[in-house]
């Protein structure tokens, strides 16, 4: 009885290899320990022995299922993982691109940010670079901004740490640190390596201690352009930037200076806008912007003679233009990486 038990087991153990499902597994077993089984059939054998060597074959036979029932458990295991697998798919490497993904586009302030850049590249200018964190003398001293000017309030801007490590960057005695709060401080580094005639544009990463909502927000950016010449007029900045807002808005746009203050221009002006095919945006005279002529005190800080040398000089929201073009109505949507807003600007 035992070399019959054996057998069986033995071939269990190889043909159960070959079992894929569920199904399979209920056949099989059906044909082993089934009440027709090949199993069944031995243990049935015990009727036949004399009674006292019945207790020692019960014994063997229970062994015998014991380990039967242990190749039933692997196989119904292996069956199980094999379900999950398919289920889940061949394995996963998240570092792999993703292969529904697109090919990506340019985010919407970028698209816009280069746009203007290559409607000023037309007339001239070049883009200059400045750092994100700057000195106080560059963003606000050199500019004509003095020390009670509010821009300069501790709740109004970023400033660093006085032990604050700056990257690679040799901190200077006596001056304080902070994020820069507009990009018109590349204004002063720029006129700092050059001599005029200077015409450059500056698109950059600004910082203010704004609290988010829908028009705010504590990160945003800018384009500055300086224009530096003999004989650079209102006249100038007008046309240019008449030239600049038909490019971005189409031909019927329209713009008007409104007196304002910046410190570091004079006369400074606010820019409204106005353009027929925008709709209800575009309706009415709507603030985009700030500008003016180079404030003389500026130049001589500059080592500059304000008498050889004008120039006028402007600001605008690369957000704010970006919003009104495409009627983006909360800033909050530019940097929440959506793509079902971001990929209506793809
Ligand atoms: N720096 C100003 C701001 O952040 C914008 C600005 C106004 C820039 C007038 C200029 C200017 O160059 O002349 O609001």
């Amino acid at each position: 009885m035992e070399d019959d038990l054996k057998a069986i087991l033995e071939q269990v153990g190889k043909d159960i290899e070959g079992i894929r499902t569920a199904a399979e597994f209920e056949q099989f077993k059906a044909r082993v320990s089934g009440p027709n089984g090949s199993f069944t059939a031995i243990t049935k054998q015990i009727g036949k022995l004399a009674p006292e060597e019945r207790p020692k074959a019960g014994k063997l036979i229970n062994q015998y299922k014991n380990a039967l029932q242990e190749q039933y458990d692997k196989v119904l295991e292996r069956l199980e993982k094999e379900r999950l697998a398919a289920l889940i798919g061949p394995p996963i490497d998240p570092t792999l691109p993703s292969p529904d993904a697109g090919p990506g586009s340019l985010h919407l302030l970028t698209q816009v940010r280069d746009e203007i850049a290559s409607v000023l590249r037309k007339i001239g200018f070049v883009v200059a670079d400045g750092t994100e964190i700057e000195t106080e003398y560059y963003c606000f001293d050199a500019l004509n901004t003095p020390q009670d000017h509010p821009a300069r309030d501790l709740q109004d801007t970023y400033y660093l740490d006085s032990d604050a490590k700056i990257g690679n960057v040799e901190r200077k005695e006596d001056e304080r640190y902070l994020l820069r709060t507009h990009t018109s401080s590349v204004q002063i580094r720029t006129m700092l390596q050059q001599q005029p005639p200077i015409r450059i544009i500056a698109p950059g990463r600004c910082f203010r201690r704004d609290t988010a909502d829908a028009t705010h927000s504590a990160n945003f950016h800018q384009i500055e352009a300086l224009y530096v010449d003999k004989g650079v007029t209102v006249k100038d900045l007008k046309a240019d930037l008449d030239y600049l807002f038909r490019s971005l808005l189409g031909p019927d746009a329209e713009i008007r200076f409104r007196p304002h203050y910046f410190s570091y221009t004079e006369p400074s002006f606010e820019v409204d806008f106005k353009v027929g095919h925008l709709g209800k945006v575009g309706s009415d005279w709507m603030e985009i912007m700030g500008c003016g002529m180079v404030d003389p005190a500026v130049f001589e800080e500059m080592g500059y003679d304000p008498n050889i040398w004008s120039g006028y000089a402007f600001g605008l929201g690369i957000e704010r233009i970006a919003m009104t073009l495409y009627g983006v109505d909360d800033i909050r949507y530019l940097y929440q990486n959506d793509l079902r807003l971001l990929s209506q600007f793809s």
